[in-house]
C-alpha cells in the first residue's frame, strides 16, 4: 500500500462512516482506512437519548452500515484505535500503538466530547454523561432503580434524557443556569414551548441556578446536587448535559487552523490542502450564510462528509445545505431548518396551534426574510421551510401565519 493513493479517515462514527461510503460510491478503488477509538461498529447517536435509551430497540438499529459492509467494500476499519499524532508535512498519522500510516488525503471526523462539570463531586460514581452507546446503557440501567433523577443542563441531552427518565417512571428535576431550556438555539418564544412541555409532563424545572457541588451519600456515590444558594436537590442519579467541545487535538498537533473547531472552506478543506474535516468538529464556511458555522447535529454529520469525500477525490463541490435538526420528546416531534445565532432575529411568528403543540414557527430577519423555521407535530413541510430559508426572499407575516397559504407557494 502506498500513501500516494491512501485515503485515511480519523473518527469512525457517522461522519467517518459516511465519508468511507462516499469514497466507494464515487468509485474510488484505492485504499480507504477508517480509524476509530471506540470498539463499536460506526453507529448513530440520536437513539441513545430516545428510543434506544427507552429500551424500544436494541443496538442492531444504531449502525450506519452493517459490520460486513466494511469488509465487502474493502474499507480497512480499525476500531479501538486512537490516532495520537498528525504530521501534516510528512502526510502521516501515528496510532496509539505506535504504527505510522501515510495518507494522500486525510479526513478529520473526530466529532466532539461532553464538557465535564467543573464542580466538586463531579467525579463521583453516579454522575453520568451521555455520548456513547455505553453511556446510554449505563443511564438505562440506572433508570431501572432510580426513583429520583437530577439532570444538569436543559439543552438537547438534558431534555431528551429528562423525557426518557419520566417514561421510566422517575421523578425528574432539571437544573439549568439560563432562564429557559434551549434558549441559545431557539430564543425565548420557542424555548417557552419546551419549558411548558416538560412542566406538563411533571418535570421540576429550575432555571437560573448555579450548581455548586455534587453531594455524596454514605456509600460515596452521588446522592444529589447542591446549588449555590444552598438548596439541596436529592437524586439517585445525576446526569450532566452541559454542552460539548470539538475534538481538535489532532488538528492542533498538525498545525491546522483551529477556531471553534477545525476551520475549513466550503469544500471542507482545512488550512492544509490535503486534510479535510467534517461533522461536529468542522467549522466550515457556509456559502449560503456567508460565514463559518460549526453544526452539532445529525444531518450535518450525515451530509457534510459526502461533500468532503468528493472534495478529497478532487471533485468541485461546495457544501451549502440548509442546516437541519430534529428532536422527539414525549408526544412532541419537531424538525428545524435554518440557522440563527442568539439574538440575530427580529421576530418569531407562528402558524397553527401553539398551546396544542401543532404549529410551525418562523424566525424572521429585519427585512422579513425567513432565517429558520420549525415544524412541530406537522409533517412533510420541512423541505418547504428549507426552500424558504434558501430563497432569502422577504415573506409577509400574514402569509406565514395563515395556515391556508401553502408553504411551497412562498419560496
Ligand atoms: C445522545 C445524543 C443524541 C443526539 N440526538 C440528536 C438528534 O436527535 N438530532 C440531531 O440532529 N443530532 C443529535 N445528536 C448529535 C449528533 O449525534 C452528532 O452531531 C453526530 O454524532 C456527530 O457525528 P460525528 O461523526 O461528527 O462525531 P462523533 O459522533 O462525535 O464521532 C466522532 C468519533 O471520532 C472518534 N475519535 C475522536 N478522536 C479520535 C482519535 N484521535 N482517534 C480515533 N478516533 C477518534 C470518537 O471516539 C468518535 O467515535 C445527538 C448526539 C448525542 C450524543
Ligand atoms: N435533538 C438533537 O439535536 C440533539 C439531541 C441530543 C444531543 N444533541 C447534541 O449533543 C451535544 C450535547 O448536548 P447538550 O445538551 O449537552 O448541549 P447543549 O449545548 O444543547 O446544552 C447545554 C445546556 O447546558 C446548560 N449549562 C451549561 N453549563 C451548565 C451548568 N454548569 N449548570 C447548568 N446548566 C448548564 C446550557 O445553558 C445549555 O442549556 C450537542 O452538540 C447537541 O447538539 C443534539
Amino acid at each position: 500500500m502506498t500513501s500516494d493513493q491512501t485515503m485515511v479517515i480519523v473518527g469512525a462514527s457517522l461522519a467517518g462512516a459516511r465519508a468511507a461510503q462516499t469514497l466507494r460510491d464515487e468509485d474510488f478503488s484505492g485504499p480507504v482506512i477508517l480509524i476509530g477509538e471506540e470498539d463499536e461498529t460506526p453507529y448513530e447517536r440520536p437513539p441513545l437519548s430516545k428510543d434506544y435509551l427507552m429500551g424500544k430497540h436494541g443496538r442492531e438499529k444504531l449502525y450506519v452500515q452493517p459490520r460486513e459492509w466494511y469488509g465487502e467494500h474493502d474499507v480497512d476499519l480499525r476500531l479501538g484505535t486512537r490516532v495520537t499524532e498528525l504530521n501534516s508535512a510528512a502526510h502521516e498519522i501515528v496510532l496509539s500503538g505506535g504504527e505510522r500510516i501515510g495518507y494522500s488525503r486525510l479526513l478529520l471526523a473526530t466529532g466532539s466530547s461532553p464538557r465535564r462539570l467543573p464542580v466538586p463531586g463531579a467525579d463521583l460514581e453516579g454522575v453520568l454523561y451521555l455520548r456513547n452507546v455505553g453511556d446510554s446503557d449505563r443511564i438505562k440501567a440506572a433508570f431501572e432503580n432510580a426513583a429520583r433523577v437530577a439532570v444538569i443542563g436543559a439543552g438537547w441531552i438534558g431534555l431528551e434524557t429528562a423525557a426518557a427518565a419520566r417514561s421510566a417512571g422517575a421523578e425528574v428535576t432539571v437544573l439549568e443556569m439560563a432562564e429557559l431550556p434551549l434558549l441559545r438555539v431557539l430564543g425565548r418564544e420557542v424555548a417557552e414551548v419546551f419549558a411548558r412541555l416538560h412542566e406538563l409532563n411533571g418535570v421540576d424545572l429550575r432555571f437560573g441556578v448555579q450548581v455548586a457541588q455534587i453531594t455524596a451519600g454514605s456509600d460515596g456515590t452521588a446522592r444529589g446536587v447542591q446549588l449555590a444558594d444552598g438548596t439541596q436537590v436529592d437524586a439517585d442519579v445525576v446526569i450532566a448535559g452541559i454542552g460539548i467541545t470539538p475534538n481538535v487535538e489532532l488538528a492542533v498537533a498538525g498545525g491546522l487552523a483551529v477556531d471553534n473547531g477545525v476551520v475549513t472552506d466550503e469544500r471542507l478543506r482545512t488550512s492544509d490542502r490535503d486534510v479535510f474535516a467534517a461533522g461536529d468538529v468542522a467549522n466550515a464556511f457556509h456559502p449560503l450564510l456567508g460565514k463559518h458555522i460549526r453544526v452539532e447535529h445529525w444531518a450535518n454529520a450525515r451530509h457534510q462528509p459526502v461533500a468532503a469525500a468528493q472534495a478529497m477525490l478532487g471533485r468541485d463541490v461546495s457544501y451549502d445545505r440548509v442546516p437541519y435538526f430534529y428532536t422527539d420528546q414525549y408526544d412532541l416531534g419537531m424538525e428545524y431548518a435554518g440557522y440563527v445565532e442568539p439574538g440575530e432575529y427580529a421576530a418569531v411568528v407562528f402558524r397553527g396551534d401553539v398551546p396544542g403543540r401543532e404549529f410551525v414557527a418562523f424566525w424572521l430577519g429585519d427585512d422579513g426574510r425567513v432565517l429558520a423555521g420549525m415544524n412541530v407535530n406537522i409533517w412533510d413541510v420541512n423541505d418547504h421551510i428549507g426552500a424558504l430559508v434558501r430563497s432569502g426572499k422577504p415573506v409577509s407575516t400574514d402569509a406565514l401565519t395563515n395556515a391556508s397559504v401553502p408553504l411551497e407557494s412562498l419560496a
